[in-house]
């Protein structure tokens, strides 16, 4: 297609998202809401990465058309897939990708232009001048092709190393133009497309570590001396060996206060149950919790054709049936089920518990602290109640906000509402004991 063509069709397009905005303000309450509609109501996207393959299976491009908001080509616009020989471009898979998502009113992310990984061996052999010119050139063919048409591109992907040292990572890039590539990279795709946002991606840079630190000095400096940067992707592939890090919320928050968008390109997280649910309700609420994180992309729409398969990674089986990680996302970007479905009408079984534990005790004080967990469904939100013994008083509360009537104070969420199907948060809070050292007490949990 060539690009007048695609102009059209994406001004055609615009239609289509009106109408699509027309039938979500008409949205009954008892319809259900899909990912892309929650994280919309949150002024966010909900994306999936898609491959051009799968488009003609019915039931992948029903869960598609219907669930997500972005779509991110997972291979179709890497190096080896849009420019396999120098100057030759192939635009026909990844069109077919940017045409089906534009004939349904869904963004695009554009991954990737500059990656040592999917990389044609031709590139390999040139000579420092000639691959600069190479690597320009591809940027400027790509996001020409595209240019107006994608909110985001991954324009550096992966260009630190793993581990402690924060170095970059051996590329022919790296190898021949040195640490300037990126930067050159950046001033490229802003010259070839204005319009889109220019992010550096990369994994393991999820929380507060060596390699996301050595990432954060780069945006720092970047955004400093003007080398144009306007996001920073954090890919977020997850397990039991690289779980959903504690200080994820903390890490985009720092990236974000430099002045950038943030967002989470290419989220999977292996595992099954309410074990995988909760950990996917973290990662929503670390992104809710920011307000520069602009969206959310999984790295696929069903376990069977993840990267990653074996793991069950992603929030559709390979049935397309809902996964309990797909109603614990749902309901942490605050949408709720259909009638009879997780926090949807009918549905009221919404349960959770409140426990309770002295964490620290010394002569005139005491920290307790209650865990809250979700019964057997999704919840929103929760109530605790706690009933301090005579004398006592609180003078510090922690993820939660208090209410006081006499010695009962009710506890509710400040961040940490939404909870997956038998998960947990905890709040805190220091007591003066003025002489007394009884234990409070905690009434029931109530949850919505
Ligand atoms: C993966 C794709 O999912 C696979 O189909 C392909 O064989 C290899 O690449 N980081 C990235 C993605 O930036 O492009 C990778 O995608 C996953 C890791």
């Amino acid at each position: 297609m060539n690009m007048m063509l695609r102009r059209l069709s994406r001004a055609a397009t615009a239609g289509l998202v009106a109408a699509a905005a027309l039938t979500a303000a008409a949205h009954s309450a008892e319809a259900a809401d899909t990912l892309g509609s929650a994280a919309a109501g949150q002024g966010r996207y909900f994306g999936t990465a898609v491959a051009a393959g799968h488009l003609g299976e019915a039931d992948y491009t029903a869960t598609l058309d219907r669930e997500f908001g972005s779509v991110t080509p997972e291979n179709e616009m890497k190096w080896d897939a849009t420019e396999p020989s120098r100057g030759t471009f192939t635009f026909t898979s990844a069109d077919r990708i940017v045409d089906h998502a534009q004939s349904r009113g869904m963004d695009v992310r554009g991954h990737t232009l500059v990656w040592h990984s999917q990389l044609p061996s031709w590139v390999g052999t040139l000579g420092a001048s000639d691959l600069r010119t190479a690597m320009k050139d591809h940027i400027s063919g790509l996001m020409g092709h595209y240019k107006g048409e994608i909110h985001s591109w991954d324009v550096v992907n992966e260009a630190f190393q793993d581990g402690g040292s924060g170095a970059r990572r051996s590329s022919p890039f790296q190898d021949k133009l040195g640490d300037g590539f990126i930067e050159e990279a950046f001033r490229a795709a802003r010259a070839a497309d204005p319009a889109a946002k220019l992010c550096y991606n990369d994994y393991n840079t999820d929380g507060v570590n060596a390699k996301s630190t050595a990432v954060y000095n780069m945006v720092k400096d970047f955004t400093s001396r003007g080398v144009p940067i306007d996001c920073v992707g954090f890919q977020s592939h997850f397990n039991s060996n690289s779980p959903v890090p504690s200080d994820y919320r903390q890490n985009l928050q720092r990236f974000a206060d430099l002045g950038v968008d943030v967002q989470i390109t290419e989220l999977d997280i292996e595992g099954s149950g309410s074990a995988q649910a909760a950990d996917y309700t973290k990662v929503v609420q670390a992104c809710l919790a920011v307000e520069r994180c602009t969206g959310m992309t999984v790295w696929g729409v069903t376990d069977k054709y993840s990267w990653r398969s074996g793991g069950t990674p992603l929030l559709f089986d390979g049935n397309y049936a809902e996964k309990p990680a797909y109603d614990a996302v749902r309901s942490a970007l605050g949408g709720s089920g259909g009638p009879g479905e997780p926090g949807g009408p009918g549905e009221g079984t919404a349960t959770c518990t409140a426990a309770y534990t002295r964490t620290a005790d010394w002569n005139g004080g005491y920290n307790g602290e209650v865990t809250v967990t979700a019964g057997s469904e999704p919840i929103g939100s929760w109530t605790a109640t706690v009933t301090l013994p005579a004398r006592q008083s609180v003078s510090a509360l922690w993820n939660g906000t208090a209410a006081f009537n006499g010695n009962v104070m009710t506890v509710r969420p400040s961040w940490n509402g939404a909870l997956a199907a038998g998960a947990s948060t905890t709040f805190g809070f220091t007591v003066t004991k003025n002489g007394s050292d009884a234990a409070p007490a905690v009434g029931a949990c109530t949850a919505s």
